[in-house]
């Protein structure tokens, strides 16, 4: 769904009626919010945390809190995925000629160059080349030919090493300069010389860069006369995450979140306007020369596919997280297929499913296998369709789906995009998905969303959730403080929720689609939204273990805490984490209570506090200050079993009281009183 300028409630509900009734629910909560969410200044509250071993705990699922890829915003093409030549195949306009060669550019005039492309490839997939005469006897001393400029200006750092690779064919000898090429001079240059490539042949070259410029391109150009054909050009920097093509600024943003999960490859991509354009697994593996790319019509670009179903599995395996892949059922934002006729999908589904996890001798487990990856993948969870509950065919394609998948591969998870959150569906699922984005107080008030939800039936997935319209500007610290609000209510209701992940993950600036985002860059510069930052301070929740904790008195509802027990992995040391955010415009002092822990046990010394917070509610980072409103750590004195806090006006708080002790529990109970925690 494209972004307008209402704010998008939340999705997942299956019938108007459910519409109007959210409507009014969400009318009443902002109107008691926006009523309630003065505090008085300097208000004392307390916050009782039970810590004691025979209080109720519950254990935070390990995929708690994780992230979603969407190729949206050129998050992954000109993005995530390092690849700086785009179009690469001459592809952008589809299999018939004239294709688009968009964004490669022609350098010389009509008297000495003429461009087309053909269907000349030895590539079956996808037959357009580029053609290049050349008619100059004496050409201009630079060369005629063509360049890319990338995903709006290459990044080309000196000292670092950028693989080209391309096929050519020409029916005499050739002589190309390929060069990396900035606004102010060449960066790299190398000459592919050939007498017989009357064949299509591949070649390749390493190019170092002797400068750096952000806004470099590539060309290929000729001084010679004749004939030429180029297809499938392609420059990587060698410097990827573990040579596996992910751009290694992005991605460490994303290792930084330790996500115990990522869902992709959308959203609205899986679905595209139209079937035709929808995103096909199979259509984007093997090779990369071999794969067609195709135009999402959703967000409105071609990708090359460089990044595809492999390579997904591939991120999430990098990142350590649990992949759960999103697939087309059948249906678009425009066309269906009948459930009559679905069984095809079906197939190609279970296919998608062997290449991830199939044996490595099995048909489609082979072809991963041969693309480097002999183990299967850690395929659990799988979502029917994104955002199609209620549509015609919906019900119908998801039980073929369910009963296949199920009867090979009876532990996969399966996610039902209807919501499961207020009422029992009336299909088979081991999750149901639900997306909120909405105005800053609608998504904090929606903390409590899960306190009464089943905890029999299917769990919660979160998968989409943001603060969105004015009160998110393009990443503002209000929208942050929201969230982290909402997410500290799925904490508390770990038992109903099993995942969640805001959205969208990241926006390249040259083409917001959508605002706002977690991680905002360009080819060469990035920097965390405070959304971002505040996915932060629950980084150590997956698999830690929920306090029963209160604050009282909590009049007008704008704080929210939680309490966990956490572990590091690397020393086992372990930490009592006591969030809080105060929603409020006043700052709030708080008497913290710790019931069954010594003070003995609680050490000030590696006890720490950090803050999310800024001077002005709506302040955003930037490229200019990227560290504007970012997490700010300090030692924390004074720890103990009562201990007082102030917390600033509009703030998100962690304390990680260090305890010098194994011994308060850390394993979930399952009878709680659920208000308590
Ligand atoms: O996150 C952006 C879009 O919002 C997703 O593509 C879609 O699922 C939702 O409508």
């Amino acid at each position: 769904m494209k972004q307008t300028g209402y704010i998008k409630e939340e999705m997942g509900a299956n019938t108007p009626l459910c519409s109007i009734l959210l409507f009014a629910f969400t009318l009443l909560n902002i109107s008691h919010h926006s009523s309630a969410i003065a505090i008085e200044a300097n208000q004392s509250v307390s916050l009782f945390v039970n810590a004691s071993s025979k209080a109720p705990t519950k254990k935070i699922p390990e995929t708690l809190f994780g992230i979603f890829f969407e190729e949206i915003n050129h998050a992954g093409a000109g993005g995530l995925w390092a690849e700086l030549v785009s179009n690469r195949g001459f592809e952008a306009g589809g299999p018939n000629t004239p294709s688009n060669i968009d964004p490669w550019s022609i350098i010389g005039d009509e008297s000495s160059i003429i461009v087309s492309t053909d269907r000349s490839s030895c590539f079956h997939q996808n037959k357009i080349a580029l053609q290049m005469k050349v008619f100059c006897d004496i050409c201009p001393a630079g060369g005629v030919g063509i360049y890319n400029p990338g995903f709006w200006g290459m990044n080309i750092e000196e000292g670092k090493t950028y693989k080209l690779v391309l096929y050519v064919r020409s029916l005499g000898p050739i002589n190309v300069s390929v060069s990396l090429t900035g606004s102010k001079q060449t960066l790299a240059t190398a000459d592919l010389v050939a007498e017989h490539v009357w064949k299509w042949t591949k070649m390749e070259v390493i190019l170092k860069a002797n400068g750096t410029d952000a806004n470099s391109r590539l060309q290929l150009t000729t001084t010679k006369k004749g004939v030429i054909w180029f297809d499938q050009v392609s420059l990587m920097p060698t410097d990827t995450f573990k040579g596996h093509g992910f751009r290694n600024d992005l991605f460490e943003m994303l290792k930084d979140l330790r996500p115990g999960f990522i869902r992709f490859p959308g959203g609205c991509f899986v679905e595209g306007e139209w079937l035709r354009n929808a995103f096909r697994w199979k259509e984007t593996i093997r090779p990369w020369e071999q794969r067609p790319g195709h135009f999402g019509d959703v967000w409105h670009y071609w990708t090359d596919d460089g990044l595809g179903h492999f390579e997904f599995f591939q991120l999430a395996e990098d990142l350590g997280a649990v992949p759960v892949w999103v697939f087309n059922n059948g249906i678009s934002h425009t066309d269906q297929v009948d459930t009559s006729v679905i069984l095809p999908f079906v197939q190609e589904i279970m296919d998608g499913i062997e290449f991830a996890r199939g044996d490595p001798h099995s048909k489609w487990g082979s072809i991963r296998a041969a693309m480097g990856h002999p183990e299967p993948f850690d395929l659990r969870y799988v979502a029917v369709g994104n955002e199609d509950c209620g549509k015609k065919n919906y019900l119908g394609n998801y039980l073929k789906f369910h009963s296949a998948i199920k009867q090979a591969y009876p532990d996969i998870k399966i996610i039902s995009n209807c919501d499961g959150s207020s009422r029992p569906l009336d299909h088979p699922a081991d999750l149901y998905d639900y997306h909120i984005y909405s105005s800053a107080n609608n998504v904090f008030s929606s903390a409590g969303k899960f306190d009464r939800a089943s905890r029999n039936g299917p769990k919660a997935f979160v998968s989409e959730y943001a603060v969105t319209g004015k009160d998110a500007g393009t990443g503002s610290l209000l929208a942050a403080l929201a969230e982290a609000g909402f997410c500290i209510g799925l904490e508390k209701n770990c038992d109903a929720v099993e995942m969640a992940s805001y959205a969208p993950l990241f926006v390249n600036v040259n083409d917001r689609m959508w605002n706002p985002d977690a991680i905002v860059f360009d080819s060469s510069k990035l920097y965390g939204t405070p959304s971002y930052w505040m996915q932060h301070f629950f980084r150590e929740s997956n698999g830690a273990t929920l306090l029963a904790s209160s604050i009282q008195p909590n009049p007008s509802n704008s704080l929210i805490a939680s309490a966990i027990i956490w572990k590091t992995t690397e020393n086992d040391k372990m930490y009592l984490r006591i969030k809080v955010v105060n929603f409020g415009s006043s700052s709030v002092d708080i008497q913290i209570s710790i019931a069954g822990i010594d003070s003995n046990l609680l050490k000030s010394i590696g006890s720490t506090k950090t803050e999310l917070t800024s001077s002005n509610l709506m302040d955003e980072n930037s490229f200019q200050v990227p560290n504007k409103v970012v997490p700010v750590k300090s030692v924390l004195a004074n720890v103990g079993e009562d201990m007082n806090i102030t917390v600033s006006p509009h703030s998100f708080t962690l304390l990680d009281l260090l305890v010098n002790s194994n011994n308060i529990r850390t394993v979930g109970s399952s009878s709680v009183d659920k208000s308590s925690y």
